[in-house]
């Protein structure tokens, strides 16, 4: 006996390379608990058709939490032959209760069994890690509530543009990542669906009832296609996909925070928790934590470019191939949950430096405002937005700023403008105007709150 479960028609030994090469025991061991999961609902799913008796159950099912303690005291001895998690614990299985243990594969395959843990591994994964993430929104809104009346300025093409609150900036990443939050419900919704019960490629002809499996193992449906089922990682896709996504938005919200935390801006101060210095220049305190999930981002992609290249090929149903699946959803689901614990390490523990930022304020940020002053009183905006850049020409050949223009200089421009322009040149003013829902108003900053805040008591 060759020790395998695939023994029987094989004469001598595999090539010892090649039995590194095919064993993914090394990192499919995390589906330990999951596998013993998904094998007792599987027997319970056999003795209800007939195959196992109770006492046969019975005796099954202690096993398999015999297997399972072992795992989780860390006492489980793997052999040089268990090639997978699957084959690891029917083995120890068999060791335990004896031959009754090789009844417990009856009708079932690898193929529908490790996509089965693999499902119940990354359903369970899903919650952690939107947990995570409405933890960092629900910080991010924290700071926006309590930093709301902080003004800053707006840059489009990283030029000033207007004046905004910085809680506006907060809530423009958090709002990117409330969609994160969705999409991962939704991802996890389409996990959530039991392949169980369809054998190797062509279904189950025992007469295993799958329904029963999927209310053992709280599937909220069953897979349709035993065919599809077995080979399709759609659900991995659409993993990898939210997680590269939501990367984009941590890389990007990184990215300023990186620039704000400059010298030339001094916006923002990171705390020391999240940075590191320089070995050779004494002064120098790193933005590492930012530098990092920045660059994790690439990682994540590279994960679900070549997930995506692996299944494109594939001839219909289980392929080896498949076991590739594994090592990118458990690296991309650790780098992401390192990520969303830094990043909310980094939110709640930044200094802003308020006065920097309202230094960095310039009246030339407020020539929108001055066209929409214009706009107010009758002229048409095309107009108005002629005579603000006419105004900004002016101040700029006369050396001063746009608020520095008198009244009458501003008259030879237009003779709409009268004294209640100095009202424009007020910074607070500016942010108020724009109080339409999703602007930088006060008001409308707090309907943003409500609406992040509701995102993140979802779920
Ligand atoms: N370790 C394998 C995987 O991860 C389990 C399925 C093996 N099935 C097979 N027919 N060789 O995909």
């Amino acid at each position: 006996e060759s020790g395998k479960l695939w023994g029987g028609r094989f004469v001598g030994t595999v090539d010892p390379i090649m039995e590194k090469f095919n064993s993914s025991i090394a990192y499919d061991r995390h589906l330990w608990e999951v596998d013993v999961q998904g094998s007792k609902a599987y027997s319970r799913g056999l003795e209800k058709a007939g195959l196992l008796t109770k006492a046969e159950m019975d005796q099954i099912l202690r096993g398999l939490d015999k297997v399972a303690e072992e795992w989780a005291q860390g006492t489980f001895k793997l052999n040089p032959n268990d090639e997978d998690i699957h084959t690891a614990n029917e083995r120890r299985l068999k060791e335990l209760i004896g031959e009754t243990a090789g009844k417990l594969h009856t009708g079932r395959s690898r193929n529908d069994q490790v996509v089965t843990d693999l499902r119940l591994w990354m359903r369970q994964n899903c919650s952690k890690l939107s947990a995570l993430l409405r933890e960092l929104i629900r910080t991010m809104v924290d700071r926006a509530e309590a930093e709301r009346d902080v003004l800053f300025p707006g840059y489009t093409h990283l030029q000033r543009a207007q004046p905004i609150r910085w809680s506006h900036w907060i809530l423009s990443h958090a709002v990117a990542l409330t969609r994160d939050s969705e999409r991962l419900l939704e991802v996890q919704k389409r996990v959530n669906v039991l392949p169980l019960g369809s054998g190797a490629i062509a279904g189950n002809p025992l007469g295993v009832d799958r329904e029963l499996l999927r209310a053992e193992l709280n599937f909220g449906a069953i897979t349709l296609n035993s065919m599809d089922a077995t080979s399709e990682r759609d659900f991995v896709a659409e993993f990898l996909f939210w997680a590269s996504l939501c990367m984009t938005h941590l890389s990007r919200m990184a990215e300023d925070l990186i620039l704000y935390g400059t010298k030339e801006f001094s916006f923002v101060q990171l705390s020391d928790a999240y940075s590191t210095g320089s070995s050779l220049m004494p002064q120098k305190k790193n933005p590492d934590s930012l530098e990092l999930i920045r660059s994790k981002a690439g990682r994540v992609f590279g994960r679900c470019a070549g997930l995506l290249m692996t299944l494109k090929g594939l001839p219909s149903t289980y392929n080896k191939d498949l076991q590739e699946d594994k090592e990118a959803v458990f690296e991309v689901s650790d780098t992401m949950s390192a990520v969303l614990q830094v990043a909310t390490g980094v939110i709640s523990t930044l200094q802003i430096h308020r006065d920097n930022m309202a230094r960095a304020l310039s009246p030339d940020m407020l020539a929108t405002d001055l066209a929409y002053y214009l706009v107010r009183k009758g002229m048409p905006f095309r107009q108005a937005h002629e005579a603000s850049g006419k105004a900004v020409f002016m101040a700029e050949t006369k050396g001063v700023a746009l608020n520095q223009l008198s009244l009458k200089d501003l008259q030879t421009i237009s003779p709409l403008f009268s004294g209640d322009v100095s009202r424009v040149w007020d910074y607070s003013h500016s942010v108020e105007q724009y109080a339409a829902l999703g602007g930088t108003a006060h008001s409308s900053v707090d309907w943003q709150i409500g609406q992040v805040s509701c995102e993140c008591h979802r779920a």
